[in-house]
């Protein structure tokens, strides 16, 4: 990966995960270090489906700014869209995207990276930029290998 924080990002990760108590707290340890070491990662959180009504994301995890979007049916938003579609979604201007629903107004570009557990998304990571098509394939990488730690967490 181009950037070299992204490698070391994912090794701290799988670091941690190897002795984490349980995953809400490697959710934590995930998106505070994500937030730190990529300056341009400006709001970092986890949507995960309710096991009690899985056509709806709830607000897990996050580092910044709190957002008045605690639960997102998966028919709303870039969130929805990334479960409905099954894939990451990336969007390079929000003011551009009728899907977006506006956390911060300062939130320039966004992407989101299912995660899955035993073939099925459990939920999401969700990244916010303050700057203008923020996010790449290498984010999309970085991203998706950070998931597959979690994955890996959740089928132990
Ligand atoms: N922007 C997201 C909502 C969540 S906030 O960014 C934290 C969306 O459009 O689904």
């Amino acid at each position: 990966m181009a950037n070299p924080a992204f490698s070391e990002v994912v090794a701290e990760i799988r670091r941690f995960a190897g002795t984490a108590a349980d995953f809400a707290s490697l959710q934590q340890f995930c998106v505070d270090l994500i937030a730190q070491r990529l300056p341009y990662y400006n709001w970092a959180g986890f949507y995960m489906l309710d096991p009690g009504d899985e056509n709806c994301l709830v607000l897990g995890p996050f580092h910044g700014a709190p957002t008045e979007h605690v639960r997102i049916p998966v028919t709303e938003g870039i969130c929805g869209a990334a479960v409905a579609q099954g894939q990451t979604v990336i969007v390079e201007d929000v003011s551009a995207d009728p899907r977006y629903l506006a956390c911060s107004l300062e939130t320039r570009s966004e992407i989101v990276v299912p995660i899955r557990a035993r073939g099925k998304i459990v939920g999401e990571i969700d990244i916010d930029s303050h700057t203008l098509n923020a996010f790449n394939e290498e984010d999309r990488r970085f991203l998706e290998e950070c998931g597959e730690v979690l994955t890996q967490f959740l089928e132990k």
